[in-house]
């Protein structure tokens, strides 16, 4: 595991972003996973400067996403198919057919699943962006998900509940369920770029990187892939 510590969120979100430019630039076919939230916003305005500046073209990438909450439709401006569009697609050339997320308003969640991981095998991603969950969750991939799990309905855990109330009007109106890639649909990039930032991720970090490798701490499992690069600012590295 590559760690490279930078002096805050621009520059990580910069260092990132040249990664993933890399590797499009390379293969204007790739497949790239992608993930929502705050961290990659940064890195994902990087991407689409670079695109509008130097014409790096996404028309023949595709897309998969990590995860998407139960029972928002796309339309709906907190699901993780608007946030997508709303944050990266909207300012590249990406035929938006090429994208894909996990249905969370499918009438059959498991069936969805299904269809999700049948996908994946047919889109493996030349890389998977990251984010990492302050309780140590890659995706929605929660504490003690088994490092086999593919695509899967989650529970969301208290904790990630609250973290991501700020973005809700209030913490009831945040969805108790995502489907999510599992562990193993992770690992199966062929490489990994995370991006963390700020001092409550520094134990999820310290653990992810030195500590045991443990379905408790389900980022730990990143010590098992070949490549993978931890971009994080110097708050999120400050406990190693
Ligand atoms: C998002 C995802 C989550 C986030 C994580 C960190 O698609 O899968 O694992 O990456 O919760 O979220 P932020 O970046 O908002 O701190």
């Amino acid at each position: 595991m590559k760690v490279i510590v930078t002096e805050n969120y621009e520059e990580m979100s910069k260092k990132a972003a040249e990664i993933v430019i890399g590797i499009v630039k390379n293969n204007p076919k790739a497949v790239l996973g992608l993930a929502t939230g705050s961290s990659p916003i940064g890195m994902y305005q990087n991407m689409i400067k670079d695109h509008k500046e130097n014409g790096t073209s996404y028309k023949d990438v595709h897309t998969v996403n990590l995860d998407e909450y139960v029972g928002l439709t796309a339309d709906h401006d907190q699901s993780y198919a608007y946030f997508m569009r709303a944050n990266l697609f909207n300012g590249l050339d990406i035929d938006l057919k090429n994208t894909n997320l996990p249905c969370g308003a499918a009438s059959d969640l498991q069936a969805e699943c299904d269809r999700y991981n049948a996908l994946l095998e047919n889109y493996k991603q030349d890389v998977q962006v990251l984010g990492l969950g302050s309780n140590g969750h890659i995706g929605f991939n929660e504490p003690d998900t088994p490092f086999a799990s593919v695509t899967h309905l989650v529970d969301l855990t208290e904790n990630t509940i609250k973290d991501n109330s700020r973005l809700f009007a209030s913490i009831d109106e945040v969805p108790r369920q995502a489907l999510s890639m599992g562990v193993k649909n992770i690992m199966n990039a062929k490489s990994i770029v995370m991006v963390v930032s700020g001092k409550n991720k520094a134990a999820a970090v310290k653990g992810m990187v030195k500590g045991e490798v443990t379905p408790a701490l389900p980022a730990s499992v990143l010590q098992l892939h070949p490549f993978v690069t931890v971009v994080c600012d110097k708050d999120a590295a400050s406990l190693l």
